[in-house]
C-alpha cells in the first residue's frame, strides 16, 4: 500500500523516484553467506554458483592437448601451456579455457614447503578442513617436492555481451552468474580475465582477504589445495588437483605491463588502462589507469562510468591493489553495495554518490550510452561533480534547488510513512 502511494506520488509530482531496489542472486542465503566469507569444505568452494551448461555447442572446443598438458613441459613454445577460445553471438560471449596461465608459474605453498593450507584464521577457530595435508608432500596430481603446480581445468563462462548498468537489480552479488543469463562451471569467478583464468573474489579462506591472510601472490593468482586424494575425492576441478586463478591484479599480463614501462621504451602513461577481462555481469574489467593517466573514480563496487581506451562511454571496472581488487560487486553501486555482501564488507566508499563518473567526462555521451536502456535514468540518482569545466552550465543552481526540493520531499514522505 504505500509503495502504491509512493510511486503515485512520484507521478503526479516532479521528482523522479529512484526504481524500488530488491537485491537478487541465484543461490540461497546460506550458500550466498559461505561463498561470501570463503568458507572451506572438502567440496568446491562455491559451488552453489556453478550453473548448468544449458548447450555445450555453443562454446568453442580446445584441442585434446590442452587437457593433458603438465607443468614440466609447458614452455614458452606452447604458449606456457594456456589454451583460451572465445565465441559470440549477438547476445553473449562464450570463452572455453584450461585455466593454465599464459606464463610461468612458480611451484607454490602458500604457507612454506612443509607447513599446511590453512589461513591462521582457519586454524585458530578449529575450521581447518584439511589438517593432515602438507605441501611437498605426496598430494596426487600437482603435487610436488618444493610446491604445487597448475593442472589443466575446462573451464566455461557464458557472458552477456553488453552489461545493462540501468537494471533495477544492480548492484547484485558478485558471484552471481545466472541473474543477468550467464553460465560458469567454477562457482567462486567473478570474471575472467583475457586469457582464461578465472578471477575470484577478494577473500581466499576463512573470511580474510587475501593479503590479510598473508598469502603472496605471484602475479596475483595461485593454486588450490591439492585435494585430489583425499576423500570424497578426486573430484575434477576446484576440489581435486590445484586449479590456477586469480585474486589480485595479474600484473604480468600485457595490460598491466604495457602501462609500467618507461617513456622512453613507449609506454603510453596518459591512457585510459587496457582489457584485463570481463565480469560476470558483462562488464569489461580494465587494469589502473583512467584517461590521462588519472587515478579511476569508482562506486563501492569498483565501477564507474567514462570512457575507456576506445574512447567509448560505458560502466566498466578497474583493477586495484587493495580490495576487492576487482569487483566487491555487480554495479553500478547506487549506495547499496553493502546489501550485497555476506559477511565480511569488501564494498569501498566509493566516489561518495550514488553514481559514480570519471571526471572530465562528457554529460551528454554518458545521456546517449543510458538512452538506450532508459533516457531519465540518470537523473534518479545523485552522481559526483564530473562534468568538464566548460561544460558546467550555468543551469547547475537550479539542479541544486531540484535536489534540495526532492531531499525535503524524501524527508516528508519518510516522516509520514514512520509515524
Ligand atoms: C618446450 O615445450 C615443448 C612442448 O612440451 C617441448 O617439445 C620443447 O622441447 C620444450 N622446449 C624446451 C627448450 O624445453
Ligand atoms: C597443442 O598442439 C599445438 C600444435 O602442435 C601447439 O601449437 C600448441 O602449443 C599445443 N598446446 C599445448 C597446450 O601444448
Ligand atoms: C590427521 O592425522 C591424525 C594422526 O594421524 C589422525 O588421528 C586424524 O584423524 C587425521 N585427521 C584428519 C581430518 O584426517
Ligand atoms: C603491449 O606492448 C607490446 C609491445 O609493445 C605489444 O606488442 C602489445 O600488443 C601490447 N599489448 C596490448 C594489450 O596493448
Amino acid at each position: 500500500m504505500i509503495k502504491l502511494v509512493l510511486a503515485l506520488l512520484c507521478l503526479t509530482m516532479v521528482v523522479q523516484c529512484k526504481p524500488y531496489y530488491r537485491f537478487k542472486t541465484s543461490v540461497s542465503e546460506k550458500a550466498m553467506h559461505k561463498c561470501h566469507t570463503g568458507h572451506r569444505d572438502l567440496s568446491p568452494r562455491c559451488h552453489e554458483y556453478r550453473t548448468k551448461i544449458s548447450d555445450y555447442s555453443k562454446y568453442p572446443k580446445l584441442p585434446a592437448n590442452c587437457s593433458t598438458i603438465e607443468w614440466e613441459f609447458a614452455n614458452e613454445t606452447n604458449n606456457w601451456g594456456n589454451c583460451f577460445a572465445m565465441t559470440t553471438d549477438g547476445e553473449f560471449r562464450y570463452i572455453t579455457a584450461n585455466n593454465v596461465p599464459d606464463f610461468y608459474m612458480n611451484l607454490y605453498c602458500p604457507i612454506g614447503v612443509g607447513f599446511g593450507y590453512c589461513v591462521k584464521a582457519e586454524i585458530e577457530s578449529g575450521t581447518c578442513m584439511f589438517p593432515n595435508l602438507t605441501c611437498g608432500a605426496d598430494n596426487g596430481p600437482g603435487s610436488m617436492k618444493y610446491g604445487d603446480v597448475w593442472i589443466p581445468f575446462e573451464g566455461n563462462y557464458k557472458i552477456p555481451l553488453k552489461g545493462n548498468p540501468t537494471r533495477s537489480d544492480r548492484p547484485g552479488d558478485m558471484y552471481d552468474a545466472e541473474t543477468v543469463g550467464g553460465e560458469k562451471n567454477i562457482g567462486p569467478s567473478t570474471g575472467v580475465a583475457i586469457n582464461g583464468i578465472g578471477i575470484q573474489g577478494p577473500n581466499d579462506a576463512g573470511d580474510v582477504s587475501i593479503d590479510e591472510a598473508d598469502i603472496q601472490l605471484a602475479c596475483g593468482g595461485h593454486v588450490t589445495p591439492p585435494l585430489g586424494n583425499i576423500p570424497p575425492g578426486p573430484e575434477p576441478g576446484p576440489a581435486g588437483p590445484p586449479l590456477y586463478h586469480f585474486h589480485k591484479s595479474p600484473e604480468c599480463l600485457a595490460p598491466f605491463k604495457n602501462a609500467s614501462i618507461g617513456v622512453d621504451h613507449g609506454a603510453k602513461p596518459y591512457q585510459h588502462a587496457q582489457l584485463m577481462g570481463w565480469a560476470m555481469d558483462g562488464f569489461k574489467i580494465f587494469s589502473y589507469q583512467d584517461v590521462g593517466g588519472a587515478a579511476p573514480v569508482v562506486d563501492q563496487c569498483g565501477g564507474h562510468f567514462g570512457p575507456t581506451d576506445t574512447g567509448e562511454i560505458e560502466y566498466h571496472y578497474h583493477s586495484r591493489q587493495i580490495v576487492p581488487y576487482h569487483l566487491a560487486c555487480q554495479g553500478p553501486s547506487l549506495g547499496n553495495c553493502a546489501e550485497t555482501q555476506r559477511g565480511t564488507n569488501f564494498c569501498h566508499p566509493g566516489c561518495g554518490a550514488e553514481v559514480c563518473v570519471q571526471p572530465g567526462t562528457s554529460e551528454a555521451a554518458l545521456r546517449a550510452y543510458l538512452s538506450q536502456w532508459d533516457p531519465t535514468w540518470l537523473d534518479k540518482y545523485t552522481t559526483n561533480d564530473y562534468k568538464p569545466e566548460d561544460q558546467k552550465s550555468k543551469d547547475d543552481s537550479s539542479i541544486k534547488t531540484d535536489q534540495a526540493l526532492k531531499k525535503a520531499l524524501e524527508n516528508l514522505l519518510d516522516n509520514i510513512f514512520k509515524s
